[in-house]
């Protein structure tokens, strides 16, 4: 798949979209997951988060990063605008760059200047999984990068294991260094194990260098979060129920009606993790490949967690991973103390 743009004279112009999904368009195991997480005990039940980020869920989270109340954008994007030619500097002269579910790109946009203005050249290819909110991105990168010269954008439609498979598959396409980007605290929406498992396999290879500039949000205040996450407009609600919508696509039946659904948030300081659900309004049951699911009124089916996490926590993630911190930048959102850090991991 090309991307063309109307820019001529542009190395951007005619941007790349690789396709790796493995599983193709028909997310044969994206059923399977939904289906397995609705029909276990009650209490247990989720739909699988990923079911958020189709095309519409990601134009409702570019409503909610237009809010300022949702700090997280905010402040990666003044950690990135301030400190990005450290960033390079430090992140070293890898000729291929991969950012890990890359969204609108418009964080990126800061990192890829500083690389151009260092005269890099470098590949830097955007994975994500939502086809039409991908090409949108790139096309909005080509008009940002129309002057530049050294840094070429592509993209890879699929997930993150589908690029870690690509990239085992072909080698790294020869590269000796590979940098990720992960952006957005996206990595405390993965369960640990999955998230620790991840960072081992993208970082942990002998063939090549690796490293991987990961942000995390580690703001420990519950006002800050609560309003982030439950924003005053709405917005949080309707990317959540977005997730209930995708699923009746995804079973190709109107399972879910949405009026009988409420959000809810809730922060837990313990785990320091915010998690948001679905609730059932009333009494009411499901009907799902055949078997029938009771939700009692009140009962939650849960919807994305994002995880608040500092350094100590950091720290642990590395030691699992296989990773050591090599710097770190963080800045405080507003008088909240600590927030998005990034964190430059390579392999001990
Ligand atoms: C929290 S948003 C962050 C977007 C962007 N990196 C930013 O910082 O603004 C998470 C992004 O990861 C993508 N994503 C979620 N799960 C994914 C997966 N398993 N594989 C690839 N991309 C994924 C979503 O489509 C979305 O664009």
């Amino acid at each position: 798949m090309l991307i063309e743009t109307n820019k001529m004279h542009n190395r951007n112009a005619t941007m790349e979209v690789l396709e790796i999904r493995l599983q193709g368009e028909d997310s044969t195991n994206l059923r399977e997951e939904l289906v397995a997480s609705l029909t276990r005990p009650a209490s247990y039940r989720s739909i699988p988060s990923i079911l958020l980020w189709d095309d519409r869920g990601q134009e409702l989270f570019e409503d909610i990063m237009n809010c300022p109340q949702y700090y997280p954008f905010r402040a990666e994007l003044a950690l990135l605008s301030g400190y990005s030619s450290q960033m390079v500097t430090a992140t070293g002269q890898s000729r291929l760059i991969i950012e890990l579910g890359a969204g609108n790109c418009k964080k990126t946009l800061a990192y890829l200047t500083a690389l151009e203005k260092r005269r890099i050249p470098t590949a830097y290819f955007a994975v994500d999984i939502a086809p039409d909110s991908l090409t949108n991105s790139l096309a909005q990168l080509s008009e940002n990068m129309s002057s530049f010269q050294y840094v070429i954008c592509h993209g890879m439609l699929g997930s993150y294991d589908d690029c870690v498979q690509l990239l085992e598959d072909n080698d790294a396409f020869g590269a000796e260094d590979v940098l990720f980007l992960w952006f957005g605290n996206s990595i405390t929406n993965l369960p640990w194990k999955k998230a620790t498992e991840l960072i081992n396999h993208l970082l942990c290879t002998k063939s090549r260098r690796t490293k991987l500039l990961l942000s995390v949000d580690g703001c420990r205040s519950e006002e800050l979060i609560l309003t982030a996450y439950d924003l005053p407009g709405g917005q949080s609600r309707q990317f959540i129920q977005n997730g209930l919508t995708h699923a009746n696509a995804v079973l190709g039946d109107e399972v879910f009606d949405c009026a009988d659904w409420d959000f809810e948030g809730s922060w837990d300081p313990v785990s320091a993790m915010h998690n948001s659900y679905h609730v059932a309004k009333r009494d009411l049951t499901i009907q799902v490949d055949g078997q029938t699911v009771p939700f009692t009124k009140g009962e939650k089916l849960h919807g994305i967690m994002s995880g608040k996490w500092d350094s100590e926590i950091v720290g642990r993630l590395c030691e699992a991973a296989g990773v050591t911190v090599e710097r770190h930048w963080t800045r405080p959102v507003d008088n909240f103390g600590k927030s998005m850090t990034l964190v430059l991991m390579e392999m001990y």
